[in-house]
């Protein structure tokens, strides 16, 4: 173990062009601020709101990023097919079908501390092969004694599905970070056991859209339910994540702090 206690910055789906300039705006002034030992990004909606492509993977791990955890748009490009299979610091959901392109769990080791970090995806309403919760016990037994903490992004529509993962995992990892609704919520907290846990990071991308998406579109598509482009929104960008620090000990967590970020606190706006 390290001497000082590690910690991480998680930063929630980065979405479209403007999500992923926000990030890259953002990022050197946090990392400078919180020193983190580790930065996680959930980039599923990178690339022009969907997916991640190869280049932009290259663009984000250059950036300072450690892992790239994935979700259920992991597929929606297909050049990213082989590159989830030859690099080990993007990861898709660990429950997804065995036959599916990438892993789900890597391990990245900065300053003396080993990081365990898996991507799991929720079974309610959401397309994935293989239960969660049974899946983490497998991945979890295949870390054992190779990492000092585990940080679980379980991305979920649910927060029931994502609420249960944190009991179950409490006092077994070090932190559990819910993604996917790009809505922040407010139950950022270290749960009894010793694991840090949310139930939604948020996204960093335009909050003044609906999710992502331009608002004046997806309020056509609920007000006439008939089909409507979509396109990434570019209104009102902010960056979204927390910062959670390690305890001494391993796979527990001695706080997390929620990170709302807009746009304009970039360095020289
Ligand atoms: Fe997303
Ligand atoms: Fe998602």
């Amino acid at each position: 173990m390290p001497d000082a206690a590690a910690s991480i910055l998680f930063i929630g789906d980065v979405v479209g062009g403007l999500g992923r300039r926000t990030l890259l705006a953002l990022l050197p002034g946090l990392v400078e601020r919180l020193r983190p030992t580790f930065v996680v990004v959930n980039a599923e909606n990178v690339a022009g709101g969907l997916g991640i492509t190869p280049k932009i993977a290259d663009e984000l791990l250059g950036a300072g990023v450690d892992v790239i955890t994935l979700g259920n748009h992991a597929y929606h490009r297909k050049e990213i097919y082989p590159y989830l299979d030859e690099q080990d610091r993007i990861i898709r959901p660990a429950n997804y079908l065995r036959t599916q392109p990438g892993r789900g769990w890597a391990i990245v080791e900065r300053d003396g501390a080993r990081l365990g970090v898996v991507n799991l995806s929720g079974n309610l309403y959401l397309r994935a092969g293989r239960p969660a919760f049974t899946e983490i016990d497998a991945v979890l037994g295949q870390l054992e004694g190779k990492v000092d903490h585990v940080l679980v992004d379980i991305h979920a529509e649910a927060t029931s599905e994502k609420v249960g993962m944190g009991w179950f995992l409490d006092g077994r990892v070090t932190a559990v970070v819910g993604t996917h609704t790009h809505v922040p919520t407010a139950d950022a907290r270290v749960l009894p056991g010793g694991t840090a846990y949310i139930t939604d990071v948020g996204m960093t991308g335009p909050r003044g859209g609906v999710i992502g998406v331009r608002k004046e579109q997806a309020i056509e598509s609920l007000r006439t339910h008939m089909s409507v482009r979509f396109e990434t929104s570019d209104d009102d960008p902010w960056l979204m994540g927390v910062l959670v620090r390690c305890a001494d000990e391993r796979l527990r967590a001695g706080s997390i702090e929620q990170l709302l970020l807009p746009w304009a606190s970039r360095p020289g706006a």
